[in-house]
């Protein structure tokens, strides 16, 4: 049965785990369906993962277009989110001409925008006319070049600004919320508060559900963050079983464990 957003805030409110992985192509999204994750991510992670490039400023929309086609060519059950890409929502037009193709063309279910107050209004625009959104806080690769890979929220001032800003996002009309390498207390409290779906990467177990780049999963990425696992260790034996336990550990809460966390 497909993945909906009346689903997806129910596991919230149920404390059910919501498990996400990313995907670049039809065969991926075929096999993370079959493991049974809730959530695709197309995410813009595919600039550095399939195209090679040092940051993920490069990808365009045309890109996510094509990846995102693919991926929902093979997607039976989960809900699909297409990321904007860099500049993608520069200004209101553009983002509005920019969810229209990720979600016209490529039939995306939901765009995710990354940035805190420079995109309230592109979020509130976006969802007043149908669009599902999901906001992206904490650590944003897209602002790689102004601020390196910086990691907010560890100290008083910026955390009580990153929990201002996700309030905000919530007010603003979006539906869910991707903290990345956000401390897990923080990541904890901005969970318990929002009442929309909030997943967390590298950010803690408390969150309501946990993304990870695939190919971090898989152990194809050369240099994979601390705050990931490779699953396809010996005793997994294969990818779909490395995907499986993914999901399992996940939905146990036993994924993130101590060693994952950037706190
Ligand atoms: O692009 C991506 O894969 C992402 C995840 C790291 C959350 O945004």
């Amino acid at each position: 049965m497909k993945m909906n957003l009346a689903k997806l805030n129910k596991m919230k409110q149920q404390n059910e785990k919501i498990v996400c992985l990313t995907a670049y192509d039809a065969g991926m999204s075929s096999l993370v369906n079959q493991a049974g994750v809730d959530i695709i991510l197309v995410g813009d992670s595919l600039a550095m993962v399939v195209q090679g490039h040092k940051t993920t400023l490069p990808v365009t929309i045309e890109h996510m277009l094509y990846h995102t086609q693919m991926v929902q060519r093979t997607n039976t059950n989960a809900w699909c989110i297409a990321d904007m890409p860099f500049m993608a929502d520069a200004d209101l037009a553009t983002a509005l001409k920019s969810a229209a193709v990720l979600m016209k063309d490529g039939l995306a279910d939901m765009v995710k925008l990354e940035g805190g107050g420079g995109v309230f209004k592109t979020i509130t625009a976006l969802t007043d006319l149908g669009v599902p959104v999901c906001a992206h806080l904490g650590l944003l690769p897209q602002q790689v070049a102004k601020h390196g890979y910086k990691i907010t929220g560890r100290d008083e001032l910026s955390a009580k600004k990153l929990l201002n800003e996700a309030q905000q996002i919530e007010q603003a009309g979006a539906n869910m919320l991707v903290l990345e390498c956000v401390p897990s207390a923080l990541a904890k409290r901005i969970t318990a508060t929002l009442t929309i779906p909030v997943i967390g990467i590298g950010s803690g177990v408390d969150t309501d559900g946990q993304v990870l780049v695939v190919t971090d999963v898989l152990g194809l990425t050369e240099k994979a963050p601390k705050f990931a696992k490779n699953y396809l260790n010996p005793t997994a034996g294969s990818i779909q079983k490395a995907l499986t336990n993914y999901v399992a550990e996940v939905r146990e809460s036993k994924f993130p464990a101590k060693q994952h966390l950037i706190d």
